[in-house]
């Protein structure tokens, strides 16, 4: 049953996290949601009665500030916020993107895990979803800075399993591959070129097949704990291992 149930989704201003908060809401879900666009974000609530609340993950204040307007008991988390930033080499990284990954892929993760802990808890029933990547199993030529950074976000996920065993709090990673969303757009600086040919003769994933992981995860019984779901396109046999077909640039 999920009538009554409250679950808070940040990243909820496109993609993965817009699409996973309306498939929640459609699954009986009272949704919260979190991003720092809170204009998209308030179309986002609007369509599902749900609650938009602004929410920068990278910022300590900010995440206090957004658990203030929570209500006591939360019943699902869905940690979907963050990115990638640019495609540099080794030899050739941007410590200011690097950071940024870090912020908002790792500490982001855990700033809003540690903010809500208390609410998840006081549901007697909680349930914490991080929405990770393939690049926390697998790397990437180019891809160094993000999969450092969810390599580290699948570790504070799997290490919340370890230490809230026997509270009655479930933990779960959803680890997708290439999902068509605004991601590569972010990625490379709003260059919709660029980010188009990521996915050119290849299909990539939709939003919605993230979310329907989501929701199959939030609503098993009480005693079950999926604790990993990777789902790559059928296109995609490894991070960088893509099958295009010919004539695709
Ligand atoms: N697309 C893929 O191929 C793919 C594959 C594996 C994993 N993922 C992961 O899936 C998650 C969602 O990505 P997506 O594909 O749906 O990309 P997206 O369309 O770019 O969505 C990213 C979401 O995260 C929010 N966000 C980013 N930084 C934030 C911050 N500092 N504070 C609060 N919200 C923030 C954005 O909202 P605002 O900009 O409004 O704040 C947006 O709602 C990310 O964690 C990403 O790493 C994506």
């Amino acid at each position: 049953m999920t009538d009554n149930k409250i679950a808070v989704v940040t990243g909820a201003s496109s993609g993965i996290g817009e699409a996973s908060a309306r498939a929640l809401a459609a699954a009986g879900y009272t949704l919260y949601l979190g991003a720092r666009r809170l204009d998209r974000l308030a179309v986002v609530a609007a369509a599902i009665g749900g609650h938009a609340i602004a929410l920068d993950v990278t910022d300590a204040a900010s995440v206090q500030s957004f658990a203030a307007a929570l209500p006591e008991k939360i019943h699902l988390l869905v940690n979907n916020a963050g990115g990638a930033l640019g495609l540099a080499s080794i030899v050739d990284f941007d410590e200011q993107q690097w950071l940024h990954m870090y912020q908002s892929n790792v500490l982001g993760l855990a700033r809003m895990t540690r903010a809500l802990y208390p609410r998840l808890q006081a549901s007697k029933d909680g349930h914490l979803i991080s929405i990770g990547s393939l690049a926390g199993f697998e790397t990437y030529a180019g891809g160094g800075g993000y999969a450092a950074a969810k390599h580290a976000a699948r570790a504070v996920t799997e290490t919340a399993r370890l230490e809230w065993l026997g509270q009655q709090l479930r933990v779960t990673s959803i680890d997708p591959g290439m999902v068509e969303t605004e991601f590569s757009v972010v990625r490379f600086g709003g260059d919709t070129e660029r980010a188009s040919r990521v996915y050119a003769g290849m299909r990539p994933l939709h939003a919605q097949d993230i979310a329907d992981a989501v929701v199959w995860a939030a609503t098993r019984p009480a005693h079950v704990n999926v604790d990993q779901i990777v789902i790559r396109p059928t296109d995609q046999a490894r991070a960088d291992k893509v099958f295009r077909r010919s004539g695709a640039g």
